[in-house]
């Protein structure tokens, strides 16, 4: 990470998982770590959208942010079963993580749905956090850097540069996720580089080096501090370690140190 030029972000992706009621007694048990170390390091949780409201509540004397996991891309009207980036706002969610692996190939969510839900995000004022990340077989076929320029790139399409300071990026390559496989320090940073560079030549110089580029995929309280030191990591987007608050609390501690 390099904290002069940008934010640290730890942010924890839930999935589907806790009840509505767990959802105070985590947060009671990760305001702590907020309180110590929330000045250096944004935190933010994502829980299930049921899960929101209460995290809303639970979180409004912290410096914990509450994020979304997934958004339709429309503002309003006809789409059974939805929930707009709207909705969300009104409620106070600040980030929403967008294109996940899981939505990708489980849901069928296309680099074009991600794009518009970028600009949905956007314009309600949300923060997306966008995942990219390649399968196993991309990875070992070399098209690592094909895959991941052509994910960045379309869901960035037709974002102004004004609007960039609002977006952060996840590299999350899918063979780590949930697998307890994480990428290697190198590995990670090397794509992280990969990334602000691609961003770079979208955008400009000044644009690429306040991107916040977090990593994914199987981070844990054991190997934060490694991920977490490298220039171009700028935190992490934590699924199953996120599920204890205190491995969570671990990482940022982690996160809140100085390692450039
Ligand atoms: P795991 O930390 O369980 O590998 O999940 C990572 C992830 O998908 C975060 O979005």
């Amino acid at each position: 990470m390099n904290r002069k030029y940008r934010n640290t972000i730890i942010a924890a992706n839930l999935k589907m998982n806790m009840l509505p009621s767990d959802i105070k007694p985590y947060a009671e048990a990760l305001k702590p770590a907020a309180a110590s170390h929330g000045k250096r390091c944004g935190i933010v949780v994502c829980p299930s959208f049921l899960l929101v409201p209460q995290a809303i509540k639970s979180f409004r004397d912290s410096r914990i942010s509450v994020g979304a996991q997934n958004i339709n891309q429309y503002e309003s009207g006809a789409y059974t079963g939805e929930v707009s980036a709207p909705q969300l706002a009104d409620l106070g969610v600040r980030y929403v993580i967008i294109g996940h692996s899981e939505r990708r190939t489980l849901f069928g969510e296309t680099d074009e749905a991600v794009n518009a839900k970028v600009h949905a995000a956007l314009a309600a004022n949300l923060r997306p956090i966008v995942c990219v990340g390649e399968t196993l077989t991309q990875r070992e076929m070399g098209v690592t850097g094909d895959v991941i320029t052509l994910q960045v790139k379309s869901a960035l399409a037709g974002v102004p540069a004004a609007k960039m300071r609002r977006i952060v990026i996840a590299y999350e390559p899918v063979w780590a996720i949930g697998t307890g496989l994480a990428a290697t320090d190198e590995d990670a940073a090397t794509v992280c580089r990969e990334i602000r560079t691609l961003v770079r030549g979208l955008y400009g110089a000044r644009i690429a080096r306040a991107v916040s580029i977090l990593y994914g995929g199987s981070m844990n309280e054991h190997n934060a501090r490694g991920l977490l030191s490298q220039p171009d990591i700028d935190g992490g987007l934590i699924g199953s370690a996120s599920l204890s608050p205190e491995a969570l609390s671990a990482i940022i501690e982690i996160a809140s140190h100085d390692y450039l």
